[in-house]
Parts: C-alpha cells; structure tokens; sequence
C-alpha cells in the first residue's frame, strides 16, 4: 500500500499519539542532546518524516525549522500549525531541497518506513547532502529485529464527542521486512467504518544502522540511550 493512502492514520494521528506522548517534553530533550554534541552553533533544523509537525511546533521556538514528508496529509496538518516553518512532500530516501541544515532529526521510528538497508544507505546518503560541516543527525530507530515480539497486540482508543475510535495492531516478521496491521474501528456521525492498513517496516537491528550511517560516510556515530516516550528504543547520533 501507498504511504500516500494513510489517509485514516492522518487524520486521527495527534489525537492517537498525544495520548501517549509529550511532544513538548521530547523536543526539549532534543535540544538538550544538539546543545550537548554540537560543534556549531546550530540554528536550522529539518525534521524528515515529520508528521503533523508536532516536534516542529515546539523546535521552531529555537531554530529555522523545515519539514519533509511522504504523506501530503500529514504536511498539510503540519504546514498549518507551524506556519513558520517550510515544509515539502518527499521521499526521505532521495528527496532533494536546495538548502543544507545543522541538524537533521527523524524521529518517532520514521526511518523504519524506508524498509530495506539498500534503502536505509540510500537516505543517509541524502542526509548527508543535506547537513552542513559539522552538522547532527539525530535518528530515533524502529524497533530493532533482536526485540520483536511475537504474537503482540496493542490497543489504541479514543472516545470524544464526535469520534469513537480503537486501533489494534500486530506485527508479523517475514525474511526481510517487518508488516505492521492496523486495524481501525472508527464511529463518527452515525457510522462505523473499518478500515485496515498495512505499514511495511525495515528489520534492522543496531549494527545495521551503524553501518548504513558509516557506508554513507558519516564518522561520528554513537547510541544515546535518552527514551523521549515509553516505547523509545533510543537514539542513534551522527556527525558528518
Ligand atoms: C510514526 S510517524 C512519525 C511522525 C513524526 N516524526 C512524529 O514524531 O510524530 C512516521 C511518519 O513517516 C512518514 N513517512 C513514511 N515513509 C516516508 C518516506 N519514505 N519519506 C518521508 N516520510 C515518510 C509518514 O508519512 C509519517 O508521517
């Protein structure tokens, strides 16, 4: 399936993860790490993957913010909450903006949706077109290979006014990728929709990144065990 027809993972996606996550919080823990590694003083950011530009939203307080995403839902949501900042619908595997950034961030997994290690090459090797001497990327992995587990579900819901919705979703792992289900019920103005979705993810696990990050010549690459949210597997930081 399409990234582009995630239209259901758009529309109900803050109201799914601010539930769960503190955007806020997390984007402060994300200055804190740029303040802590930087060479520069930094002052633009790119977000790749952004979503509905929630980190966006609280970085563009700090730095020059520009976002890049597949879904131009999502950009859409994002480009209205966050007029400040530029925002452009690409693929992070190739996409190319005429401008070079001091941090480059991915975070909340979106790297996973690159699905393969040819392409994880391939879009650090964009990152690093895109990031000035001594730039900092900072990516937050999708669930490495070593820690999947089997036969899990996991439950979203939330119930307002207008809208009753519950997500489940399970993994399955095949030889080379990792196929995440969703499975949305959703009640708003007097129906009830199902609608399924499958998001095809990369299984990779830690020393595929670090050789994805090297391959396309960063140098600096360290595992930072900071958790922005309960379900964080950590961070990995690159330098050019
Ligand atoms: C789990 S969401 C994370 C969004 C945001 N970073 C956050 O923290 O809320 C993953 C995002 O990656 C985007 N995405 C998936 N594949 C992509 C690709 N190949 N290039 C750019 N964005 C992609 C999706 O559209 C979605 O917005």
């Amino acid at each position: 399936m399409e990234q582009d027809d995630f239209r259901v993972f758009a529309e109900y996606y803050d109201q799914i993860y601010q539930k769960r996550k503190n955007y806020a919080n997390e984007s402060k823990t994300i200055r804190e790490i740029i303040e802590k590694f930087e060479n520069i003083q930094s002052k633009t950011l790119l977000d790749v993957g952004c979503g509905t530009g929630e980190h966006l939203k609280h970085l563009s307080l700090e730095y020059r913010c520009t976002g890049v995403d597949i879904n131009r839902r999502m950009i859409k949501l994002a480009r209205r909450k966050v007029p400040e900042a530029k925002f452009k619908v690409a693929n992070m595997i190739d996409f190319r903006l005429r401008e070079k950034f001091d941090v480059i961030t991915c975070l909340f997994s979106s790297i996973g949706y690159v699905r393969s290690f040819s392409n994880l090459v391939k879009t650090f090797g964009t990152f690093y077109r895109h990031l000035h001497d001594k730039g900092l990327v900072i990516v937050e992995p999708w669930v490495f290979k070593k820690d999947y587990i089997k036969a899990k579900v996991s439950l979203d819901t939330l119930e307002d006014e207008e809208v009753k919705l519950a997500r489940m979703a399970t993994s399955k792992i095949t030889r080379s990728e990792w196929l995440v289900f969703m499975h949305y019920l959703i009640g708003e103005k007097g129906e009830i929709r199902y609608i399924k979705e499958l998001h095809e993810m990369a299984l990779l696990d830690y020393e595929d990144y670090l050789k994805a990050f090297r391959t396309a010549q960063f140098k600096d690459i360290g595992f930072l065990k900071d958790n922005l949210w309960t379900g964080c597997r950590g961070l990995i930081v690159a330098r050019n």
